[in-house]
Parts: structure tokens; C-alpha cells; sequence
């Protein structure tokens, strides 16, 4: 009894949900814990190189600057997930773009508060508590974010860590289309697609990642209940 009341008292911000499958509880992001989320993101990210993940510092700059986006999953009082992201202007007429345009770094989380758009910058689970809802919980609450916020949807830059088994035999938007024809499994692409998303093209030069030739795949989710201002 008196553990648990020493381990609430750690863990500062209110709860905003429990997830229903997973069982775990989800804060706002915090600028505090930004040393274990840096930790929880290089490990879920091993073939990246760190220059194009979040940092520490990043982590409490983004926290500061848009604490309502992002969630991170806590069993008792350990981060095991998070879902971070930030509010962007994105045009759908132009969407090739890299990590760093949008995650300008150096000071600039890159949230902008007039964009439209919901932009995911990380989703990452630990290793030994996927496959139980935490991923689904968590697009979940940023789908929550874009209604709340009256925002037109979620965009993303999507691994796809099995295009390393497949490079060699197709080009990365052949990839994709045998992705969403569900002709290939990709652990995280499939996924995506899963939880409403349209795998849309392929990225070049999105982030440093010699296995899959550096390129990310542009996701899109829509919110329905967007309603435009103009
Ligand atoms: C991608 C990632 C966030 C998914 O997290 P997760 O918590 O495992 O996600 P979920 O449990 O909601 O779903 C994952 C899969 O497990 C399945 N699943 C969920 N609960 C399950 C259960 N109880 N039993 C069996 N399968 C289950 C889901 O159907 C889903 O299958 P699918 O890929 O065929 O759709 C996680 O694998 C991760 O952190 N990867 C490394 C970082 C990364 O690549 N992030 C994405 C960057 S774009």
C-alpha cells in the first residue's frame, strides 16, 4: 500500500486514459521524463541513425510545446510506449518531404499551432509488450487529437522494415502497392494500414537507413468529422 502511494506520487500529470486492452495508463509527455523516452525510442528505432531520432532535449522541447499530442503509455510507473506527434501545414498536392522538413531540430520541435494536419514524429512500443493493443491504443488517442482539435487527419512517415528482404526485386512504391494489396506483411506498414491508414507513395531520402535505402513510406489517416473554417 504505501509502495503504491510512493510510486503514484513519482509519476507527476494526470492520467487521461486506461487502456482497455493493455491495461496501461497514458500521460501527456513531460519534460522530466525526456532521458527514458530518448532511451525508448533509440531501441525501437536500432537501424536509424540517432542523428534523425529524437533526442533528450527535443523530447522536452516537444513536450513543452504540444503536451495535449502526445501520449506515453506507463505500466505502474514505467514508459513502455509512446505516441508523439505535432500540428503541421501539409499539402497533399506536394507531399514529398524528409524528416528533418518536418522536425527541424536545434530548438524547433517543429510544431506549428496553425497547421491542419496532425504529423506522427514517433510510435514506439517496447519490444516485450507489443502485440497486445498498445500501438491501436495509442493511434487511437492521436484520432482523438485531430477531432478535438478539429484537424483534418494524421500524416506520417512510415518504416518499412521489411522492404531490407525485398529491395533487390522491386522498386520502394512497388513495394508499397504489394503492402497495401496485402501481398506482404510488413510489421509496421501492415499495421498502419490496420488502424485506417492509406499507404500512399514512397518517401526518398526520408531518413538515414541503408537497410531499406533510406526511404519511408507517406501515410495518411483521415478524420471524417474534420469541417473546414473558410
Ligand atoms: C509498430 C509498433 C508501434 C506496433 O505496436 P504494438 O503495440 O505491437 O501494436 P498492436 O499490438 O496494436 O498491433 C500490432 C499487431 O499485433 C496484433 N495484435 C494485437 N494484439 C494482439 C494479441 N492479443 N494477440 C495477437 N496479435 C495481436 C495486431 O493485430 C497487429 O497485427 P497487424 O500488424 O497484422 O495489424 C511496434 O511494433 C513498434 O514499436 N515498432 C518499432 C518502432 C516502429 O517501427 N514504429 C513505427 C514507425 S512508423
Amino acid at each position: 500500500m504505501i509502495m503504491s502511494v510512493l510510486v503514484g506520487l513519482m509519476i507527476e500529470g494526470a492520467i487521461i486514459t486506461k487502456g482497455t486492452r493493455s491495461g496501461l495508463t497514458y500521460r501527456n509527455p513531460r519534460p522530466e521524463w525526456a532521458g527514458e523516452l530518448e532511451a525508448l525510442e533509440r531501441s525501437s528505432f536500432p537501424t536509424s541513425d540517432p542523428e534523425d531520432l529524437y533526442c533528450k532535449e527535443d523530447l522536452e522541447i516537444l513536450a513543452n510545446d504540444f503536451p495535449q499530442g502526445g501520449f506515453v503509455g506507463f505500466d505502474n510507473d514505467k514508459p513502455v510506449a509512446m505516441g508523439l506527434g505535432i500540428q503541421v501545414l501539409f499539402d497533399e498536392d506536394n507531399p514529398l518531404h524528409t524528416v528533418h522538413d518536418v522536425m527541424p531540430g536545434n530548438g524547433d520541435s517543429g510544431h506549428r499551432p496553425k497547421g491542419d494536419w496532425y504529423y506522427g514524429t514517433s510510435i514506439a512500443v517496447r519490444s516485450e509488450y507489443r502485440r497486445r493493443g498498445i500501438g491501436a491504443e495509442l493511434y487511437e488517442l492521436r484520432k482523438d487529437v485531430c477531432r478535438s482539435l478539429n484537424l483534418r487527419g494524421i500524416v506520417a512517415g512510415g518504416v518499412m522494415p521489411e522492404y531490407v528482404n525485398h529491395k533487390h526485386e522491386m522498386t520502394a512504391d512497388e513495394y508499397i502497392e504489394q503492402v497495401r494489396e496485402q501481398n506482404i506483411y510488413d510489421p509496421t506498414l501492415s499495421f498502419q494500414q490496420e488502424n485506417g491508414f492509406e499507404l500512399v507513395r514512397a518517401l526518398p531520402n526520408y531518413i538515414m537507413n541503408p537497410d531499406i535505402d533510406n526511404y519511408a513510406a507517406l501515410i495518411i489517416w483521415r478524420n471524417n468529422d474534420f469541417r473546414s473554417q473558410q
